[in-house]
């Protein structure tokens, strides 16, 4: 049976990687998805996949950094539905370089993306997702969330950010009945991820430290994207979910 079906679920950055996975498990599973990217080609190619596996899903541009485009996104949301079930704020960038380098605009970039978009969205969708019979936001943080990783010190500060930002949010947000989750990747095979592992030693050192012996695939994240969002998870908030092949049991 479908595990979604009725639901209505927001993801940002679906056009590809991770959240394009999860929004297109999330219609296969019987949500409607709002299918949201600073891409839009990317947003509506995605949609189009899901429509012709018979799938329900809409798509629209939205830069999670734009105050002004969540509220197009949530006043859109609210006229179609009226209501919203599923937030995952899935949408990020990686900047790499040592901190000692980065420009005040990189750090503004990353910050405003991975960590602004995630606070800003998760306030501005409350009054929908209270709506909810069971209200989830899921928040994708990184194994490495809060860790030293050279040359990505300002990247992990944001993902460090997402994680406390996530139970912070549970406790104030679960007399409203919306559950807040984590799920924190591993080494996943996506656009972010392709230069480094294009680097033979990068790939090998990578797959030696995870137990499972593989990197993962966006589709490995759905799974966990479903539980919490799915009624499953009823009793569940401020949790984090390691989706890493075992490699944190081992940092
Ligand atoms: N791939 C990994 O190994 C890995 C590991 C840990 C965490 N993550 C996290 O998973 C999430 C998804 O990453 P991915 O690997 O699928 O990356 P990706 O680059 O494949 O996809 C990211 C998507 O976000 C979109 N995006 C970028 N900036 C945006 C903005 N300002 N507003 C809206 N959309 C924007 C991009 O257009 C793209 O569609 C990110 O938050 C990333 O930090 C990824």
């Amino acid at each position: 049976m479908a595990r979604l079906a009725g639901k209505i679920a927001i993801v940002t950055g679906a056009g590809i990687g991770i959240g394009q996975a999860i929004a297109k498990r999330y219609a296969a599973e019987g949500a409607h998805v709002w299918v949201t990217d600073i891409n839009n080609e990317t947003a509506e190619q995605t949609v189009a996949d899901i429509k012709a596996s018979g799938g329900a899903a809409t798509a629209m541009r939205v830069d999670v950094s734009q105050g002004q485009d969540l509220t197009a996104l949530i006043r859109n949301v609210a006229s179609a539905h009226g209501m919203a079930d599923i937030l995952v704020n899935n949408a990020g960038i990686l900047i790499r370089g040592e901190v000692r380098s980065l420009t005040d605009d990189e750090w503004t970039r990353l910050r405003e993306v991975n960590l602004d978009g995630v606070l800003r969205l998760s306030r501005d969708a409350l009054p929908l997702l209270r709506k909810s019979k069971a209200g989830s936001i899921i928040n994708i943080s990184s194994i490495m969330a809060g860790r030293g990783l050279r040359p990505l010190a300002a990247y992990t500060a944001t993902k460090g950010a997402v994680t406390a930002l996530t139970k912070g949010l549970a406790i104030e947000y679960a007399p409203f009945n919306v559950r807040v989750n984590t799920i924190s990747p591993g080494y996943i095979e996506t656009a972010i991820t392709d230069r480094m592992l294009r680097l033979p030693q990068a790939r090998k050192m990578l797959t030696d430290k995870t137990p499972m012996g593989r990197l993962g695939f966006p589709e490995d994240l759905t799974g966990a994207a479903v539980f919490f969002a799915s009624d499953d998870s009823l009793y569940c908030t401020g949790a984090e979910l390691m989706v890493d092949g075992g490699m944190a049991a081992g940092l």
